[in-house]
């Protein structure tokens, strides 16, 4: 089984409660259960880190070398700011997608701009909790690409 690594960023952890008109109603929690029912029949186990703190985020993004194949990462408002957390995935060379519950292109101008897109295999936004398994799936398909080389 391919491990895959999937990182929260600040204010996730208040999913259920934070915004729900924008972000929904299921909690953190219900979308890791999600994720690890989705990830079985794919072959893949799922390990998550949500933290407040981009050095936090940095560190698991530096650990996962040699232990998963891949990351799944909503890094919140830090998407919009962190060349630090950009310069982190370009640095392990893991193969890396973008996920946002929210369409952050059909809001404030700010969050257009994402620092992850330009070192991500691509970006799922819009799709509420369900882009975390559009993520799984096109991270199923991407490594067994790649193991075909
Ligand atoms: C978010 C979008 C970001 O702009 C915002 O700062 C978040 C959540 C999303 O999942 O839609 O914290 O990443």
């Amino acid at each position: 089984m391919s491990k895959i690594l999937v990182l929260n960023g600040p204010n996730l952890n208040l999913l259920g409660t934070r915004q729900p008109d924008v972000y929904g109603s299921e909690t953190l929690k219900d979308i890791e259960e999600m994720c690890t029912a989705h990830a079985a029949p794919l072959g893949l186990s799922v390990d998550f880190v949500q933290s407040n703190h981009e050095g936090v985020l940095i560190d698991a993004i530096h650990a996962a070398r040699g232990t998963y194949r891949g990351l799944i990462l909503n890094a919140g408002a830090l998407t919009h700011t962190s060349i630090a957390l950009m310069d982190a995935i370009a640095s392990v060379e893991l193969p890396l997608i973008e996920v946002h519950l929210s369409n952050i292109h059909a809001r404030e101008a700010f969050r257009h701009t994402s620092f992850i897109a330009p070192v991500a295999l691509g970006q799922i936004c819009g799709f509420g909790s369900q882009g975390y398994s559009l993520a799984l799936d096109a991270m199923s398909a991407y490594l067994a690409e790649a193991h075909k080389e």
